[in-house]
């Protein structure tokens, strides 16, 4: 296949890409905006590959969208505003790519005839106390970022309804591994516990994260891009449920930090307790979680030590003030 994989430079897309194009023929172009989250040296490792190319522009852009989609059989959305205290502080660009971008997307693929797959997330279903959300639940979301998101699926359901466009929508749950920006719970509490800086754990930190491993998503999503029908939605969930402060004192273990950094915070706005995806309906395509949490945290901690090169740029930049405004409290 010729994919068009927007948001690539992200976390979880440039895994996606890099995971393709080791283990299929497709060839790939990346459409991304490079906000503060997008890093061209992401797919550094993949620059040379002949199969593999990338483009500056935003999906909100019609222009660029239509020159990218042109002979593509398939475009892969990763392209978002992922970060929720982030939609709570400034929601603005959540509305615009998540509303308007998808929207523009949508339009390209529907006068194309080609293929549209969302990357969605859990949060969609807002939280749930006991079991798990299967794809049939309703969506009740908590934030501005969960808000968007649910909205860009509707609207990815209402083109398959209405112009038959073949979609299908991945939803997610919290996805851990390399290249991942250190505002997020994992790399911020690996990069803080490695330099000795406080360790901000919202509210009582029992809060409960689904954790994945970020490949096993890629490889979800690339069953259901093969052997998904159009029109329906699959959840990809990990296989361990953990509490955020397990999570915080198992990096201090793996990091050898001292227990005293952690710093009880005031709590996160519309807080979600706990997260918990239940994902037959992907198993039934083939798929299975291949990484349990306690070696996923372990090959993400040994990968934030060994690669200083990727994260140091972001820790001395705009990341810093970014930091500063959020916790109001400096970096090391
Ligand atoms: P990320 O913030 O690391 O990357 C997002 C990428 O999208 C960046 O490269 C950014 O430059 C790009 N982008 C943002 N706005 C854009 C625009 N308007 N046009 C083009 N590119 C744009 O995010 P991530 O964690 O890799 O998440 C990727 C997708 O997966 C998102 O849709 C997110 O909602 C979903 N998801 C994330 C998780 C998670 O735990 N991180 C879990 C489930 C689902
Ligand atoms: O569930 C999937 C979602 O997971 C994705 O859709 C989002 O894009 C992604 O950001 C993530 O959302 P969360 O809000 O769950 O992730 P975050 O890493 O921000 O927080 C994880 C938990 O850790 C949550 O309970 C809040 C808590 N937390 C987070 C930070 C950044 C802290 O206690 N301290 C912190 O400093």
């Amino acid at each position: 296949m010729k994919l068009l994989v927007c948001g690539g430079a992200g976390f979880i897309g440039s895994n996606f890409v890099r995971l393709r194009l080791a283990s299929s023929d497709d060839s790939i172009l990346v459409l991304d905006k490079l906000t503060y989250a997008g890093r061209r040296e992401s797919l550094r490792d993949l620059e040379e590959n002949s199969r593999f190319e990338f483009r500056h522009g935003a999906i909100e852009d019609p222009d660029a969208v239509a020159r990218a989609i042109d002979g593509t059989d398939a475009v892969v959305n990763f392209a978002a505003e992922t970060h929720v205290d982030r939609s709570i502080a400034e929601p603005d660009a959540f509305v615009r790519t998540h509303a308007l971008g998808t929207y523009v997307l949508l339009e390209a693929a529907r006068e194309r005839g080609v293929r549209y797959l969302q990357v969605s997330t859990d949060e969609v279903y807002g939280s749930i106390a006991e079991g798990s959300f299967s794809e049939a639940s309703p969506l009740e979301p908590s934030s501005p970022y969960s808000a968007t998101k649910a909205g860009a699926d509707l609207l990815v359901a209402a083109y398959h309804r209405t112009f038959d466009l073949e979609t299908m929508i991945c939803r997610g749950s919290n996805n851990y591994g390399p290249y991942q920006y250190p505002e997020k719970l994992i790399p911020l509490m690996v990069l803080n516990a490695l330099h000795s800086d406080r360790l901000p754990v919202y509210g009582d930190g029992l809060n409960v994260r689904n954790w994945l491993y970020v490949e096993d998503f890629g490889a979800g999503i690339g069953y259901v891009l093969e052997h998904g029908i159009p029109g329906e939605t699959y959840n990809v969930g990990g296989p361990d449920e953990c509490d955020n402060l397990t999570v915080v004192r198992r990096i201090i273990e793996l990091c050898g930090a001292d227990p005293e950094l952690i710093e009880f915070v005031t709590d996160r706005p519309g807080h979600d307790r706990r997260y918990s995806l239940g994902s037959e309906k992907v198993a039934a395509l083939g798929w299975r979680a291949q990484t349990r949490f306690e070696d996923g945290i372990e090959r993400t901690v040994n990968w934030y030590r060994d690669n200083a090169w990727w994260w140091e740029p972001i820790r001395s930049g705009v990341y810093r003030e970014y930091y500063e405004r959020q916790y109001g409290t400096a970096l090391s």
